[in-house]
């Protein structure tokens, strides 16, 4: 089955077991839902964000992308010539992913961020816009993208506290993590491969505490990638995990007492759910 017929098969499955936060009851999850999906605040932000966004999608570059996610990580890069525009259209978060990743942030207010996959820089531009304060390191296997992201970075004045780390994630993930310490939020969308995904949340574990929060992107692209989710959702460690289709997070607060999973829809997705039908 193709990427794209698994994930549109996904969603419907999703869909159909979705609750909005209605059904949400303890506070922790409630507060994170809202922000994440009910927040209707439009910021400046997104409409700098879009117009590099815009930018790219005009742009007549091509690139050469050295590519570590199509194997193991440490493995020879498959080099690519990519055109920018497909980069921004296609390999980025999207706006709506974006708006979300924002409005974590803005109310998880982090300290210290760190993203496995930085691509353009659009997830990365969303996350310091609302985490300004934050010390922001991203990692990315090309010098290429990192390269367009850095300037994208520049153009909107983000560029300050966000250091882009360019090589294999086996290589910068490590110097990384021991560098920040603790970690706040970690957003992981880069190598979207089960055996990759559990190894890098493996590796960022030990610097997690409480009020930390992952993100793991691309849930449904792939067969391997639900099953990583799965798997994760079995670990005892994780609390809290809200899966909303395009992004999950999680939570390993030990003070969350009985783990909970939700599967959660905006309230106008699933309107009659707000009356209890
Ligand atoms: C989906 S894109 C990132 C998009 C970006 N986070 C956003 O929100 O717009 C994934 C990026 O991860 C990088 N990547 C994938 N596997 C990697 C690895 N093993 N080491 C380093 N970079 C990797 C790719 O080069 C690609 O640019």
């Amino acid at each position: 089955m193709s990427n794209t017929l698994y994930t549109i098969k996904s969603f419907f499955r999703f869909y159909l077991r979705a609750i909005t936060r209605f059904q949400v009851h303890a506070p922790h999850a409630y507060e994170i839902t809202s922000a994440l999906l009910e927040d209707k605040r439009r910021y400046y932000a997104f409409r700098d964000v879009e117009a590099v966004r815009r930018k790219m999608l005009d742009s007549p570059v091509v690139v050469e992308q050295e590519d570590f996610g199509v194997g193991n990580d440490g493995g020879a890069a498959m080099v690519r010539k990519v055109p920018v525009r497909q980069l921004a259209r296609i390999a980025s978060s999207s706006p709506r992913q974006g708006r979300m990743l924002f409005r974590l942030a803005q109310w998880l207010k982090p300290a210290r961020v760190l993203e496995l996959g930085t691509g353009v820089g659009i997830g990365t531009l969303y996350l310091a816009a609302a985490a300004r304060n934050a010390r922001i390191i991203t990692l990315e296997g090309s010098a290429a993208c990192a390269h367009v992201a850095h300037t994208n970075l520049e153009i909107l004045g983000l560029d300050k506290n966000v250091q882009i780390r360019t090589g294999p994630f086996s290589h910068t993930l490590g110097p990384a993590l021991r560098e920040l310490g603790k970690v706040d939020l970690v957003f992981i969308d880069g190598h979207h491969q089960q055996k990759a995904v559990l190894e890098y949340m493996e590796q960022c574990r030990p610097f997690l505490h409480a009020g930390s929060l992952v993100v793991l992107d691309n849930l449904y692209w792939s067969a391997g990638m639900t099953s990583a989710w799965e798997q994760l959702l079995q670990e005892p460690s994780v609390r809290l995990a809200l899966d909303v289709f395009e992004l999950g997070v999680l939570s390993f607060n030990p003070d969350i007492r009985v783990s909970q999973q939700y599967r959660l829809v905006p309230v106008r997705w699933k309107p009659w759910k707000q009356w209890g039908l």
